[in-house]
């Protein structure tokens, strides 16, 4: 008989001390009733990061993002004042704005013409006289919140979510001393797509500096591994590492990688890395219960046309240790298909991220089963 979501949830024991605990079971990672729980709780209900704030600055500014299967539009009114909204026709439900990103001073459906205010006011239809009952002024895209942190746009579909400011708890705290906003200025995007649960990506990001000797022989060059500490919040987890740079070190690394390495998460799928000078941010969506994508922002101090080779040289070391990532990402999805593996077991000196990874999923995961279970 399958084994119903509840049993597979409940594969993992979350009170398990680290040095006790085992890692979430293989079906997380691939029974698509988990994605779908995931999709329902996990990203509808927590804090999303969906673009940047330097897309949005200007009035009639906007883009456009997909969170949980949701088309979102996010928009600086004529007001000033950043709204999102689902993406989705009033009419006949087609997507409102095509762009990934512009300036308007209205959107105008391309399905039957309809057009909206930037602020997601319906303002006119085309050809809709002697229609009776409709009222133009409940028939506005719907609006989602929407806040700001840093450069950070986040949106949040649950409409009882606590405020952005209690779910990051002590992030900007931690974050406040790299002085983002003076010190740093988008340079450039890039998107991965990797064969493997998004879940994975993020374990092996929080693996506390566990696979980098082994993994990625250039960063390890200047990583001081025995150094490297691990410290967990209540929903994020702080990673950080002294650098040092020898004869030994590689050297394009050691060029762009400079100061302290900082790698914070930030439950459930939103990670910031920052040396002396650079920075990228990692976003991890999921695309099906096998598929991610993981979307890097790459910020630099300088990003005049005089530091562009440089610039491209130090994203050029990040894709050399993206590549490195996405295959073991990948052999890992497909290990967690075999026979011989179930769950395995986390270092205590390193593994204590994932530990606090799992744990909040299976809080979520949990809550939502309960929400279900309440409104049957
Ligand atoms: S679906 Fe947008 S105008 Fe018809
Ligand atoms: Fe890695």
């Amino acid at each position: 008989m399958e084994r119903s979501v509840r049993d597979v949830v409940n594969l993992y024991n979350p009170h398990d001390p680290l040095d006790e605990a085992w890692t979430i079971p293989a079906p997380w990672y691939r029974d698509a009733r988990i994605a779908d729980l995931e999709r329902a709780s996990v990203f509808s209900t927590t804090w999303q990061v969906v673009g940047r704030l330097d897309q949005v600055r200007g009035n009639g500014q906007f883009f456009t993002a997909d969170l949980a299967g949701e088309p979102i539009v996010v928009a600086r009114g004529e007001d000033s004042q950043l709204r999102a909204f689902y993406n989705v026709c009033r009419h006949h439900a087609a997507a409102v704005v095509t762009e990934p990103q512009g300036c308007a001073k209205q959107f105008r459906c391309p399905y039957h013409g309809w057009t909206y205010g930037i602020d997601g006011a319906l303002k006119g239809m085309v050809e809709f006289d002697g229609v009776c009952n409709f009222d133009r002024a409940k028939n506005g895209l719907v609006p989602i919140r929407v806040d700001t942190w840093e450069n950070f746009v986040f949106v949040n579909l649950d409409g009882r979510a606590a405020p952005l400011r209690d779910f990051l708890g002590v992030v900007p705290e931690i974050v406040a001393p790299l002085d983002l906003e003076k010190k740093l200025r988008f340079f450039d995007r890039r998107v991965y797509t990797l064969n493997c649960n998004w879940k994975v990506y993020v374990d092996n990001y929080l693996d506390g500096g566990y696979h980098v000797p082994h993994a990625h022989k250039g960063l390890s060059s200047v990583i001081e591994y025995t150094k490297y500490t691990i410290e967990n919040f209540e929903r994020a987890c702080l990673q950080s590492s002294p650098l040092s740079s020898d004869s030994s070190s590689e050297t394009g690394v050691a060029a762009t990688r400079q100061g302290r390495a900082f790698y914070l998460w930030l439950y459930p799928n939103f990670m910031v890395n920052a040396y002396e000078g650079v920075m990228d941010t990692n976003l991890v969506l999921p695309l099906a219960v096998d598929r991610c994508a993981v979307i890097f922002d790459y910020y630099f101090a300088d990003t005049s046309p005089a530091a562009e080779t440089r610039n491209k040289e130090s994203i050029a070391v990040s894709e050399r240790v993206q590549d490195e990532d996405v295959a073991l990402c990948d052999a890992v999805q497909r290990g967690l298909g075999s026979r011989a593996y179930d769950a395995g077991r986390l270092s205590v000196r390193r593994e204590a991220g994932e530990h606090l990874f799992h744990r909040l999923l299976f809080a979520d995961l949990t809550n939502a089963l309960n929400h279900v279970a309440a409104a049957d």
